[in-house]
């Protein structure tokens, strides 16, 4: 697997010349946001070797490099699952090889079902921990190049980061949620009873991304911040089905809010 991560490297500096300082993944329906940056490169997934590709609609699958507020940043148009067949290794190889192109701090935006009574359509909720039910990333030989084969978790989501983003987010006129975020492998929704169980395993918004990719950040010793957008209420809370394009309309929706959040964040963590 390092080798992969290294060989997918070697491809993408290849092809880029920039050292991204802070790192997006935009989750489904958010990939709007990317228009907002200043693009200096832009590179389908496929183009990378070694790298998996996103299979998802909703996910079109590239890497784009360019500033936000004159802050260099690689944003990650659409990711890549566990459900998709991959490998938690390979699910978050991309999350690595932002880290190996020089990003200090990685910002990971999701949609996400509401399980908190108080988490409704339409809000944004950052992540303060996670539950994770997908086997972890880091099972496997490690490389101590990389990080620490035990790595501590009591702060995988920074502390500090959060304070800003509180403070970002009443700049600019935002009411942010927070709680925790649990991770099931998907694709399909979960159950009805399943959501009552992560409820009482303490979870408050349920996804099918960002825990493993937190872990692989945590490894290599790299600050996260997760915010997850909340598409819809989980399943057995409203008497709405769920779907994937009812999601992806939801986030279409929050994108400008989020954008202008990513934005101001963006601008202080680069201060920092
Ligand atoms: N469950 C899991 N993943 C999700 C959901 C959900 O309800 N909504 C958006 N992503």
């Amino acid at each position: 697997m390092w080798k992969r991560v290294e060989r997918a490297y070697t491809s993408l500096r290849n092809r880029v010349d920039f050292k991204p300082q802070i790192g997006i993944v935009l989750g489904s329906g958010l990939g709007a946001i990317a228009e907002n940056i200043e693009s200096v490169y832009s590179v389908p997934f496929e183009n990378v070797q070694g790298m998996p590709t996103s299979t998802v609609e909703g996910h079109s699958g590239r890497f784009v490099f360019g500033y936000i507020n004159r802050v260099p940043v690689v944003v990650m148009q659409g990711r890549v699952h566990y459900y998709e067949g991959y490998t938690p290794q390979e699910a978050v190889l991309p999350i690595r090889l932002m880290i190996r192109m020089g990003v200090k701090a990685l910002v990971l935006t999701n949609a996400a079902g509401g399980i908190r009574e108080d988490l409704n359509t339409g809000d944004i909720m950052m992540i303060s921990d996670h539950i994770s039910l997908v086997p972890s990333p880091l099972i496997g030989k490690n490389d101590p190049s990389y990080g620490d084969r035990f790595p501590d978790m009591s702060e995988a989501y920074d502390s500090g980061l959060r304070e800003m983003a509180r403070v970002a987010a009443k700049k600019v006129g935002l009411d942010i949620k927070e709680g925790v975020y649990i991770q099931f492998t998907g694709p399909n929704f979960e159950t009805p009873a399943e959501v009552r169980m992560a409820r009482a395993m303490g979870a408050d918004a349920v996804g099918m991304s960002t825990a493993i990719e937190t872990i692989a950040a945590v490894h290599m010793g790299i600050k996260v911040l997760g915010l997850s957008f909340i598409s819809n209420k989980a399943c057995g809370l409203s008497d709405q089905k769920l779907s994937h394009l009812d999601v992806q309309a939801e986030s279409r929706a929050v994108t400008g809010k989020l954008s202008k959040l990513i934005e101001e964040l963006v601008l202080m963590a680069s201060n920092k």
